[in-house]
């Protein structure tokens, strides 16, 4: 992601922007309820070895630490992991998936959402990944399925201007994502990477959240529009009332725009 000064920071989020705690804070509310419903339906329990990457502002780690229970242990991981709350049972690393070595031992339960998606190796990551499980762990990892909005970036009537500009600054987002190699499509491929490795219980659960203006996911697509307005304003035709008619659209609970799904891709490993 571009931060307001418009420079590229080396991978997707940074969390040192001052956006941060916003920005994760609306991440988890347009998300979590749907993670904890998949994690729930893993049985995720008393006694669990958790490990979850990219933890972002820990409200998933913190969950994890309530299920698992006084027996059980979390691991969170994140490059910078500032915003992960102290927790008795949660264990806080600042860790590069990528380079660092993994901790030990083997996992019940890994978690990565909104992170592979960023990371280049991320083929070899997935499936090294299912291979830190322990007999019958579970792999969960979810990320934005953008390649959705081919036909219209606003699902609600709006008029001409509206639409061109929605649709300039949707494009420009892709564009600029797409810069940062983030891989638009890899959680419609996650589960065919999985497979092709050789394993064979991999189920994937779609999931898009509402777009109505003043939602998560507007609030969101609003606020990335302040910290890109400098790269905005400077590198595609939108102007500084062009954002303002965005943001007020993305407040305005008459106005929607289409949203990306989610795929979060669940791999159980042989008992
Ligand atoms: C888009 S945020 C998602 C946060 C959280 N998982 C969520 O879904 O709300 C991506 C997170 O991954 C972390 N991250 C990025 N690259 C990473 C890496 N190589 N190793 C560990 N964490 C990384 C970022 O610091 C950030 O907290």
């Amino acid at each position: 992601m571009y931060t307001a000064t418009g420079k590229q920071s080396q991978h997707g989020f940074d969390n040192a922007a001052p956006e941060a705690p916003e920005q994760l804070s609306l991440l988890s509310e347009i998300l979590n309820r749907h993670t904890f419903g998949v994690l729930t339906d893993l049985g995720v329990g008393h006694g669990w070895r958790c490990w979850d990457i990219g933890a972002g502002d820990g409200s998933v780690a913190r969950w994890m630490a309530a299920r698992v229970g006084m027996t059980g242990h979390v691991v969170a991981s994140d490059l910078k992991p500032d915003h992960v709350p102290g927790h008795p049972r949660i264990e806080t690393i600042q860790h590069d998936i990528t380079g660092d070595p993994w901790p030990e031992p083997e996992f019940d339960l890994i978690h990565a959402r909104l992170v592979l998606m960023h990371l280049a190796d991320r083929e070899e990551l997935a499936v090294r990944l299912a291979a830190h499980l322990r007999p019958g762990g579970a792999l969960v990892l979810t990320d934005w399925y953008c390649g959705c909005a081919t036909e219209g970036v606003v699902a609600s009537p709006v008029d001409a201007y509206t639409e061109r500009v929605c649709r300039l600054y949707h494009d420009a987002v892709h564009v600029l994502s797409g810069k940062t190699g983030m891989d638009m499509v890899w959680a419609s491929r996650t589960a065919g990477v999985l497979r092709a490795a050789g394993h064979t219980d991999v189920s994937v659960e779609d999931y898009q959240a509402p777009g109505q203006g003043g939602t998560p996911t507007a609030r969101l697509a609003r606020l990335h529009s302040v910290m890109l307005e400098p790269y905005l304003v400077s590198q595609t035709d939108l102007t500084v009332d062009d954002l303002a008619v965005i943001r007020e659209n993305l407040l305005d609970p008459e106005f929607e725009m289409v949203t990306n799904h989610t795929y979060t891709t669940v791999l159980r490993a042989p008992k």
